[in-house]
């Protein structure tokens, strides 16, 4: 047993070696990211856009991967949100070459020919760097009361159920992260942000009234019917475009204009 632990930790340790020396003796593939800094404590510096280069073949992957090494080999004053680095918190979400996602879902390109530039979630202030200011965003889901609402549980205490066929109107909407990419966007969300509630604050509110179990769906109509809440709307799709999960909040929208219009 002993014998079989040494021999298993000799190969591990092996391997680390020899993936060492490949990195080591590699020729580096330099790449060049440009990514957004303002600091709000030098309020009379102007935003500028900063060039870092990163080894390619001693990176993860992903964009938060080269973000995280800039960060911590480079330059530790370097602002950005990051938490599960898998896709489920939402908190990494910026502009990456041109698009709204998360950074530990996207890919670094390859070709290091190319430049990647790296901007905040756009038409938002700023915090500092890569971190927008989501206090509205926020304000905004709490305001579609984004929880159950009943006056009656079940005596047992136990959960109130649904069939199958309503649970299933859930799926699509209850995988939201609340990243915001789809909202900042959204042409409309960007000139009417005050009012209107944007693609993602709607899918929410649609996931709440088509949910069989909860009570409040005149209440949560009643929050939607004026013109500029919902109906800022055009159908752009640019908020279905950028979704990194993949979600249709344009749909979303769409079903709600329906399920208000026949109820
Ligand atoms: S719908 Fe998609 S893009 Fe919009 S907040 Fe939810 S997960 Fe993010
Ligand atoms: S479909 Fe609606 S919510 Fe989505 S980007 Fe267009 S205007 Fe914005
Ligand atoms: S770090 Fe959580 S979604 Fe990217």
């Amino acid at each position: 047993m002993i014998m079989m632990n040494r021999i298993a930790k000799t190969s591990v340790l092996g391997n680390i070696l020899k993936r060492g020396l490949a990195t080591a003796s590699a020729t580096p593939r330099l790449k060049t990211f440009k990514i957004y800094r303002w600091n709000p404590d030098k309020p009379a510096e102007k935003p500028r856009l900063q060039s870092y280069e990163v080894d390619l073949n001693d990176c993860g992957p992903m964009v938060l991967d080269a973000l995280l090494k800039i960060k911590n080999e480079q330059d530790a004053t370097l602002t950005l949100r990051r938490s599960c680095r898998e896709g489920i918190c939402g908190s990494c979400a910026m502009n990456i070459g041109g698009r709204n996602t998360l950074a530990c879902l996207c890919k670094i390109d390859q070709d290091n020919s190319k430049q990647l530039k790296i901007y905040p979630l756009p038409h938002m202030y700023i915090v500092k760097d890569l971190v927008p200011d989501l206090t509205g965003f926020y304000q905004q889901y709490k305001s579609i009361q984004p929880y159950l609402q009943r006056s009656k549980y079940p005596d047992d205490g136990k959960e109130v159920l649904q069939s199958i066929a309503d649970r299933k109107k859930l799926d699509g909407l209850y995988e939201c992260i609340l990243c915001a990419c789809c909202s900042t966007s959204c042409p409309s969300y960007w000139w009417n942000q005050e009012q209107y509630l944007g693609p993602a604050v709607l899918l929410q509110a649609y996931r709440w009234l088509v949910d069989s179990r909860d009570e409040a769906f005149s209440v949560r109509k009643s929050m939607l019917q004026n013109s500029m809440s919902l109906y800022r709307c055009h159908t752009i799709m640019n908020c279905t475009r950028t979704c990194p999960k993949g979600l249709n909040p344009g749909k979303a929208i769409a079903e709600i204009k329906k399920t208000l219009a026949s109820n």
